[in-house]
């Protein structure tokens, strides 16, 4: 038996243990065996923009920032074209533009209250005296691109106008104002006009000549009465929103991934490059989530394809959430280019597992301790003969809680992995046998 130790941070010293396959039969056992399965296909064809082949990263006002729009109060934090150029700003001097973060976005309350004398929107002259196209000029000259808010309803979830009856106008005024990528609302009208709406949209988009992500809520706002087309919203849209806004609450996040799980097999054959599933921003470096469970958002939003949109305060994040946000190798599993969403593949004793499938022969696999007392649970990888992309070996990498290269494992191999309460331990699996690309996984309980 091999135990390679290390420290985990904050935590005592514990072990990543290499169990021969007859040398572990007293442990708790949470373990379990892969095998073959067949993967659902989906015929419909991605929006054909030629945008979001992978998924879309950047930084987004909302959560942290929310309708915060008393400048004079509040001057640091408030809506304001000052707030998009500072975090432009943070985001090249402080790594995040190299580690892949592109999009500054703003979400709802920048426009000034009533339109113009054209029935164009208008940026609140207050906050945004210099106006979007400045703005999104400025955000360009840092190599960054400019994401803006609207809503197909008669007005905005926050109240401000709303496209309806404008959404070729207003997709016109944010081709001319350069604007990178709409997200694109879907509060105050029935739901039964939000398919067209959105449908709309992205026609008028389409229509300005000028490539702009068009990231949508459509499936969120039928959910409640039908379920969704996800052929026609693939068709549609870059990435859509599903399930209720997230909080910056580890029962937020919680409730989204039992939300995804719980749904999987209606929404992970939809996801593919250029068309994602958004279970909405990483609230890393916020105030809501511990360490272990910010490193749960991040490998969990990596495994399920999502879109990497952080709403936190770049000017001021700990380095520890930092560290975690610009991870290379979680941001490789998020960016991979064969864009097959994760699924939830194990859920009993308090662990879940998912897992995705990645190019090159590889393999992403992230354990999470759902137990949130005690301390850290050990939790079996059981690899049985019948899982051939460790036939007859495989190249394992931790990745979360700390980076480790545990070398090469036969298959008749265990890993005995330590996952923190309400953590997750990430790994990546390379197959050294690479004839075997038409293998499939899937855990058998
Ligand atoms: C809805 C959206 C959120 C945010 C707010 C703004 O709730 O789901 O992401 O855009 O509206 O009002």
């Amino acid at each position: 038996m091999k135990c390679t130790c290390y420290k985990f941070v904050g935590l005592s010293y514990t072990c990543v243990t290499f169990v021969g396959i007859t040398g572990c039969g007293t442990m708790g056992r949470a373990a379990f065996v892969l095998g073959v399965v067949v993967l659902m296909r989906f015929s419909a064809e991605a929006l054909d923009n030629g945008l979001a082949l992978t998924p879309t990263m950047g930084w987004l006002h909302w959560e942290r920032f929310m309708c915060n729009t008393d400048c004079d109060a509040d001057p640091d934090n408030c809506i304001s074209e000052r707030l998009f150029m500072q975090m432009a700003d943070v985001m090249v001097k402080e790594g995040w533009k190299e580690a892949g973060y592109e999009y500054v976005c703003i979400d709802d309350c920048w426009p000034s209250k009533q339109r113009d004398a054209q029935g164009r929107l208008q940026a609140d002259p207050k906050r945004f005296p210099s106006g979007i196209k400045k703005l999104a000029d400025y955000v360009h000259s840092k190599g960054l691109k400019l994401g803006i808010y609207a809503d197909l309803g008669y007005q905005t979830c926050g109240g401000y106008p709303g496209s309806l009856g404008y959404h070729e106008i207003d997709a016109q005024t944010f081709a001319d104002w350069d604007v990178d990528l709409l997200k694109y609302d879907g509060c105050y009208l029935d739901w039964t006009l939000v398919g067209e709406g959105y449908k709309n949209m992205s026609k008028a988009l389409n229509k300005t000549g000028k490539s702009i992500l068009y990231s949508c809520e459509w499936p969120l706002y039928v959910w409640p009465y039908a379920k969704p087309d996800y052929a026609a919203i693939r068709e549609t849209c870059n990435h859509w929103r599903n399930y209720d806004d997230v909080y910056d609450s580890w029962s937020s996040i919680k409730s989204i991934l039992d939300w995804s799980a719980n749904h999987q097999d209606d929404i992970v054959p939809s996801a593919g490059p250029g068309g994602w599933n958004d279970p909405d921003m990483l609230v890393i470096g916020n105030f809501g989530l511990s360490h272990a469970q910010q490193e749960s958002q991040m490998a969990l939003w990596a495994i399920m394809a999502a879109p990497l949109i952080m709403s936190n305060d770049l000017r001021d994040i700990c380095p520890r959430s930092k560290a975690l946000l610009q991870n290379k190798h979680i941001i490789a599993i998020s960016q991979d280019p064969l864009g097959k969403q994760g699924y939830q593949t194990f859920k009993k004793n308090d662990f879940a597992v998912w897992e995705r499938s990645l190019s090159g022969d590889r393999h992403a696999i992230a354990v999470m301790n759902t137990q949130e007392i005690g301390g850290p649970r050990k939790f079996l990888l059981g690899v049985a003969p019948g899982w051939k992309l460790c036939n007859p070996k495989c190249n394992v990498t931790l990745i979360l809680p700390k980076y480790q290269e545990l070398g090469v494992v036969p298959v008749q191999t265990d890993l005995m992995l330590p996952v923190n309460p309400s953590g997750t331990t990430l790994l990546t699996f390379t197959s050294l046998n690479s004839l075997n690309d038409k293998r499939r996984w899937r855990v058998t309980l």
